[in-house]
C-alpha cells in the first residue's frame, strides 16, 4: 500500500502491525534519515479517531531520552500517520529470553529507564497503561523507549488528580485493583506493570495470567510461595535486603496503598544501586541463578495493543534482509529530494548505518534449502508439533496452534529467497510473545539440519 506524501522517503520494512493498523520504517533516500511511521485507519467510527487525537494530543506534550520521540503527524482522509523516533534495538520483548530472562545487570538498567519514563510521565499528569515489554523499544545504544501511547491518558490536570475506572491495559500486566475495584489511582496501576516487566526480564516468563485470587499463581504469590517459579529464579539472597526479589514483593503488593511509589522505589537498595556496563552476562550479584521453569499465558484485551507481528517489504527496488545477526540492504536508499510533510518537528540525524536501521529481531533464520523445500520442511515440524499450518499467499504460512495454558497462538512464517538463500521470517499474530518464543526455538531447534549457519557480509556503507 502506498503512503501518498513520501516519495522521497524509501519505505523499508513493516515493523509492527496491531489492530490500529501498522508501523512502518521510512529511510529518506538524500540524508539517510530513519523514521518509524505508525499508519492508523480511523475509518472504524468516531471513538477510534477520537482515540488517536488523543494519542497526538499526549504524544505532543511528551519529551524525555526514555520516551520515543514524536515528530509529528499527518492526516490523509481517514488514515492518520504518526511520525516517531525509530528505536533500531527492537522489542525490549526480543531480549528476554524464555524461561531464563536476561542477565540481571542488563535487566537493572532497562528497568532503571523505564522508571525514569514512568516518572517523568506521571510528573506531567499522564499515565501509560499498557506498560509490557511489547510496548518498549531499543535504540541503537539500547537505551529503553517506551512507546505506544494509544491507551494513554490524563490523570492529573492542574494539580487535580481524577481516579480512573476504565479497564484497559493486557490482563496479565494489570493491577488487581483494575478487576476488583471500580475505582482505582494511576500510578499504582503503571508500578504494578513495571514490577510485571521486571519478573519477567528476570525469569523469562510472566507470574500470571491475571491477578485474581482464582488464579493459582497469583493466589501462591499472596502467600509467600516464592521457592515456586517464576520467583525462584530472581535473586533472593536471604538477609540480603538489594535483591529484586525484595524490590518485587515491594512493588507487586495486592493493595495499591501499599505499594512502593516512584519516589520510594528510587530508595530501594537494589534499585538505586550504581551497576557499571550492561553488556557483561554474568549476574550483578551472588545469587541462587537462573533455573528453568515453565510458564503463564495471557489474554490481551488491549484494542490498540500491536501484536507484534510484521512482515518484512521490499519496495521500490529497496530489499532489507536480516538474519538475527547478520544484516545488509541489497541497495541503499537512493538519494532523491527529501520531504516528509511540514508537520513534521524535526527528525534526527542520518547517523544510523543501514545495519543500525535493522530491527535486532531473534525470530528468524535461513536455511540450507529452496523455498520450496524450506517451506515443506517447515510444515512437516509444525504437523508433527500439531500445529495448523496453512499457506496464506505465496511466501507466507499462517501456524496456529494453543500454547501451554490452552491460550490461542497464531504466527506468519514469511520466507523470502535473499542472496541465494531463504530466510524464513517469524512474526507473532496473536497470542503470548515469550509462548511464540518458546515455540519458535522449538522449531528452529527440529530444524536444525537445514539451518544456515553462513553470515552474510556486511556491505560497506
Ligand atoms: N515498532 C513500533 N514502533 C517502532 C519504532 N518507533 N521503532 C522501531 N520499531 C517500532
Amino acid at each position: 500500500m502506498a503512503v501518498p506524501f513520501v516519495q522521497d522517503w524509501d519505505l523499508i520494512q513493516t515493523l509492527g502491525e496491531g489492530a490500529y493498523g501498522e508501523v512502518r520504517l521510512l529511510v529518506n533516500r538524500q540524508t539517510g534519515e530513519a523514521v518509524a511511521v505508525k499508519v492508523i485507519d480511523t475509518s472504524q467510527g468516531k471513538e477510534c479517531s477520537e482515540n488517536v487525537k488523543k494519542e497526538i494530543c499526549i504524544n505532543k506534550v511528551l519529551s524525555h531520552p526514555n520516551i520515543v520521540r514524536f515528530f509529528g503527524h499527518r492526516r490523509e482522509g481517514p488514515t492518520v500517520y504518526l511520525f516517531l523516533e525509530y528505536c533500531s534495538g527492537g522489542e525490549l520483548f526480543d531480549r528476554i529470553e524464555p524461561d531464563l530472562g536476561m542477565p540481571e545487570r542488563e535487566a537493572h538498567r532497562f528497568f532503571q529507564q523505564l522508571i525514569a519514563a514512568v516518572e517523568y510521565l506521571h510528573s506531567v499528569g499522564i499515565t501509560h497503561r499498557d506498560i509490557k515489554p511489547e510496548n518498549i523499544l531499543l535504540d541503537d545504544k539500547d537505551n529503553l523507549k517506551l512507546s505506544d501511547f494509544g491507551l494513554a491518558t490524563m490523570f492529573r490536570h492542574r494539580g487535580r488528580e481524577r481516579r480512573l475506572n476504565r479497564l484497559c491495559g493486557t490482563l496479565p500486566y494489570v493491577a488487581p485493583e483494575l478487576l476488583s475495584k471500580l475505582e482505582f489511582s494511576a500510578q499504582p496501576a503503571d508500578v504494578w506493570a513495571c514490577g510485571i516487566v521486571l519478573t519477567a526480564m528476570l525469569a523469562g516468563e510472566l507470574p500470571w495470567d491475571q491477578p485474581s485470587e482464582s488464579c493459582q499463581e497469583y493466589s501462591d504469590w499472596l502467600q509467600k510461595k516464592t521457592y515456586l517459579s517464576p520467583w525462584k529464579k530472581v535473586t533472593h539472597t536471604p538477609s540480603v535486603r538489594h535483591t529484586p526479589l525484595c524490590l518485587l514483593s515491594k512493588l507487586l503488593r495486592a493493595l495499591p496503598e501499599e505499594r512502593l511509589s516512584i519516589s520510594e522505589l528510587k530508595t530501594d537498595p537494589w534499585f538505586s544501586q550504581t551497576l557499571t556496563s550492561s553488556s557483561s552476562h554474568n549476574k550483578l550479584l551472588c545469587s541462587d541463578t537462573q533455573l528453568h521453569r515453565n510458564n503463564s499465558d495471557r489474554v490481551q484485551f488491549s484494542s490498540s495493543q500491536p501484536d507484534p507481528a510484521l512482515g518484512v517489504c521490499v519496495w521500490e527496488g529497496s530489499v532489507c534482509v536480516g538474519g538475527a545477526d547478520q544484516v545488509s540492504f541489497s541497495q541503499p536508499a537512493r538519494p532523491d529530494n527529501m520531504l516528509l510533510g511540514s508537520q513534521l518537528l524535526g527528525t534526527p540525524g542520518a547517523s544510523q548505518t543501514p545495519w543500525q536501521r535493522l530491527v535486532r529481531r531473534m525470530t528468524r533464520f535461513f536455511t540450507t534449502l529452496d523455498s520450496s523445500a524450506s517451506c515443506s520442511a517447515l510444515r512437516d515440524t509444525c504437523i508433527d508439533l500439531g500445529h495448523t499450518f496453512k499457506h496464506t499467499c505465496t511466501n507466507q504460512v499462517t501456524v496456529s496452534t494453543l500454547d501451554r495454558r490452552n491460550n490461542k497462538l497464531i504466527f506468519k512464517v514469511h520466507l523470502m529467497e535473499l542472496d541465494q538463500r531463504v530466510l524464513l521470517d517469524f512474526r507473532l499474530s496473536k497470542g503470548d510473545g515469550l509462548e511464540f518464543k518458546r515455540l519458535f526455538l522449538k522449531i528452529k531447534q527440529k530444524l536444525s539440519d537445514i539451518i544456515s549457519t553462513q553470515k552474510i557480509p556486511l556491505p560497506v556503507t
